[in-house]
């Protein structure tokens, strides 16, 4: 193990285990070497080879194009194809084009971003020089979740290696190619984590997500061509480069069959497994393990030996899955098919048969209502109506009528339903939905026990106010969405704001953290090219 375990007293990795029989470790091969974090340590793996080849040898089209052919899907949550994405940037684009990794990671039950931030950074940065050649970015910044002290030290550390060993920079390796890398540390809020809103957080505004189109590819970071992926899928790159297209196919599900429109769900995958299980942490597996490989296989099982109550597949925004679907395959369909939003991002939380539902559901909307930017009214007052009547069933005053109308917001805010702008909504709608589907019978009894003499009551009821000891709505511990007021996606400044027009809006003073590119100043290639004109740019 390379130092410090992330989960102190986990085991945390594939190292021992066999179940997946012929499974070499891709993504997590580096992961528990000495220094695999270096430049040194990750040189010694056989790390950049890939680099110094594919930008001799291969024109960026070229490079597009094996991404293309591997099928990769996007590891961020909504499995976009990779290749196809950077496809969509215009040709002959004259002005700059920016790459941006997304590393903000807040779904909640996922941690593998971090895993491979603080221990094979190098792999990181590896994928994105590739990735930025791929799409003719000279400019590539790391969105970085501020809860990674360590990954920011470290990924710090390795971009300033590559500077002083000239895989950065100008020129890299003696190459026409050129590529700047800045870290830009977001201040935690979930929401920063949508593409457009972490677009708008590195501009220095609060993360609000854009209205789609335009798409980032067309007009993103500074109203330019910008490609968003995921830190994972960009480890991805580098191995399809380093061994092919036809390997990385070799590995997962093939698309369904008739199913024209499905890419397939290739290649390995990391899934975090958390929760009730004997061995929380971040393993390593082909695309499309099952539920019950995970929990058994990686999470040596549930604690105490308990059974499983439910499952969240893939991060909280999925839903919950119940103990008659632990063979749902996690593979980009499986989840769906099994009724859930989708693969998410394989982040596994285990619920035993000791947990009560109501709490899951209570957690769960309070965490959406609170991260809800406010923009849309169905997501900023849905989020908080839902909050407001599980805490009510929580609190032993609820309505079996409660029920329904939850099941009312569920079916009502989000994409899906065409109600908002992003797919947080419909992350908050999925929990709900799924736990009403698959235990409406546990929550009725929690409803007609705690509250014998008006569960069955019509009328309104008012909210619980916040009398009962708990901390006010918008408060830090269970806060309620306080919409315009939040300053989402604010961080301290080290540099001057980029001057857009909408950067006068006071709430956004000390807006973004950006380093490294050593004697560069992080706007220095926005200042490059003409700000934007006020018409042009949202306000
Ligand atoms: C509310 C919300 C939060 C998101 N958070 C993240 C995140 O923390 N990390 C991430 O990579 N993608 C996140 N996404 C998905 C991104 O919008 C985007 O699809 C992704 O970064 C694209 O990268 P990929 O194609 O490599 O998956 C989030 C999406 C939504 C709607
Ligand atoms: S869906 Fe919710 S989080 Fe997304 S933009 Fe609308 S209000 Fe904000």
């Amino acid at each position: 193990m390379d130092g410090e375990s992330p989960f102190p007293g986990q085991s945390g990795w594939n190292e021992g285990l066999t179940h997946v029989p012929q499974y070499e470790l891709v993504l997590l091969a580096n992961v528990g070497k000495p220094d695999s974090h270096t430049l040194a340590g990750y040189q010694a793996s056989g790390g950049y080879a890939t680099v110094r080849r594919v930008l001799r040898e291969m024109a960026p089209a070229q490079v597009l194009n094996e991404v293309r052919r591997s099928n990769l899907r996007g590891r961020g949550g909504a499995g976009f194809p990779t290749g196809l994405k950077w496809s969509f940037l215009p040709a002959e684009h004259p002005g700059p084009i920016y790459l941006c990794v997304n590393a903000d990671e807040s779904e909640p039950g996922t941690f593998c971003n971090r895993v491979l931030l603080e221990h094979d950074p190098h792999q990181v940065l590896e994928g994105t020089i590739l990735s930025a050649y791929a799409t003719r970015a000279r400019v590539a910044y790391v969105y970085l979740r501020y809860e990674y002290p360590l990954a920011m030290e470290r990924l710090e550390r390795a971009i300033d290696e590559c500077y002083q060993a000239g895989l950065l920079g100008q020129n890299i390796l003696g190459t026409p190619f050129s590529l700047d890398v800045y870290i830009h540390r977001g201040a935690g809020a979930y929401i920063c984590g949508e593409e457009t809103g972490l677009i708008e957080s590195l501009e220095g505004r609060r993360a609000w997500p854009r209205i789609k189109p335009p798409f980032p590819a067309v007009e993103g970071l500074f109203r330019k061509p910008t490609v968003v992926n995921n830190v994972e899928t960009l480890a991805c790159v580098v191995h399809i480069l380093q061994r092919g297209a036809d390997w990385f196919r070799s590995i997962g599900v093939p698309p369904a069959p008739g199913d024209l429109g499905d890419p397939g769900s290739f290649g390995p995958k990391l899934y975090c497994i958390s929760g009730h299980v004997n061995r929380p942490g971040c393993y390593e597996g082909p695309l499309g393990l099952t539920v019950r490989q995970v929990i058994e296989e990686f999470g040596g099982g549930v604690r105490h030996g308990r059974k499983v109550k439910a499952v969240v597949p893939g991060g909280l925004s999925t839903g919950v899955l119940g103990p008659d679907q632990l063979d749902t395959p996690l593979d980009f369909n499986g989840p769906v098919r099994a009724g859930c939003l989708g693969l998410g991002t394989a982040g596994v939380i285990v619920l035993d048969e000791t947990y009560p539902m109501v709490e899951f559901l209570y957690n769960s909307c309070r965490f959406f209502a609170h991260e809800s930017c406010g923009q849309c009214t169905p997501c900023r007052e849905g989020t908080r109506w839902a909050l407001d009547m599980v805490r009510r069933i929580r609190a032993g005053r609820g309505r079996l009528r409660d029920l329904d109308l939850l099941a009312e917001i569920g079916n009502s805010i989000g994409i899906i339903p065409g109600t908002t702008i992003c797919g947080l909504a419909d992350g908050a709608a999925w929990p709900i939905k799924t736990v009403l589907a698959r235990f409406r019978d546990e929550l009725e009894t929690h409803i007609r026990t705690t509250n014998p003499s008006g569960y069955a009551a019509t009328e309104p009821v008012p909210a619980l106010d916040w009398s009962d000891g708990q901390p006010p709505a918008g408060g830090a511990g269970d806060g309620g969405p306080s919409p315009r007021g939040r300053a989402l996606g604010r961080a301290e400044t080290s540099a001057p704001p980029v001057s857009l027009p909408a950067a006068a809006d006071p709430c956004q003073q000390g807006s973004a953290v950006a380093k490294n590119a050593p004697g560069r100043s992080p706007t220095a290639e926005v200042a490059a090219w003409p700000p934007p004109s006020p018409e042009s740019s949202r306000g």
